[in-house]
């Protein structure tokens, strides 16, 4: 198995979820794609993350991006734990969930960490664009649960990103000010980012964030 690195295309592949069988590059058609691992079901933890990400969906579809969690536990395991979750955080999953007990996907991704488990996934992420390359992963460790808001920040800049040559700056969120690329001159600055810009250095150019 290959190391994945940001810019690899997302591996393809088809499994059980808790919405009938998927294959993911059906599943994500033209848009973006989230897929998380949890490392176990009816556990503390994962069971406020996914309750949280069911909050996000509809940001998630606002930006044309499908949500899809995986564990290695099996389907029955996922469908009885996903009414703990609609109980306890006031919220039902929205997405799919998908079952790799034969650790198929957990595996493509190099979810399984052998030095923090041997059973469980550790906490990943992956953002996928719409080309299915790669585009984000973070990897945190089962006792500490992620910040999903901050998969919708990157996401946001991503989408920016891919658009205009522009990079997002430190803490930004969507609608704030931006930095224009250093491969963008002046003179061509002045048609891309007609809204103007501030330098503060030749390389640091801060314009309005141009799609607002
Ligand atoms: C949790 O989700 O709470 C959890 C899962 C695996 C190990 C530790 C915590």
């Amino acid at each position: 198995m290959a190391t994945l690195r940001l810019g690899d295309e997302a591996p393809d592949f088809t499994a059980e979820t808790t919405a009938g069988k998927i294959n993911l590059y059906e599943y994500l058609g033209d848009g973006w794609g989230i897929l998380f691992s949890h490392p176990k079901d009816f556990t503390p933890v994962c069971t406020t993350e996914l309750g949280y990400m069911a909050r996000l969906n509809d940001e998630f579809a606002k930006r044309n991006t499908k949500v899809l969690a995986v564990s290695v536990d099996p389907l029955d395991s996922h469908e009885k734990w996903l009414g703990d979750i609609e109980e306890t955080q006031g919220q039902a999953v929205n997405y799919p969930v998908i079952a790799d007990p034969d650790r198929t996907v957990a595996d493509l991704y190099d979810m399984i960490h052998p030095n923090a488990s041997d059973t469980m996934t550790v906490r990943s992420v992956f953002i996928i664009g719409a080309d299915k390359k790669i585009k984000l992963m973070i990897t945190y460790p089962a006792s500490t649960g992620r910040n999903f808001d901050e998969i919708l920040r990157v996401l946001d800049s991503l989408q920016l990103t891919a658009k205009y040559q522009v990079a997002t700056p430190v803490n930004w969120k969507d609608g704030e000010d931006v930095i224009i690329t250093t491969a963008v001159s002046d003179e061509d600055a002045k048609g891309k980012f007609p809204k103007g810009w501030k330098t503060l250095k030749p390389y640091l150019r801060v314009t309005p964030q141009p799609n607002k």
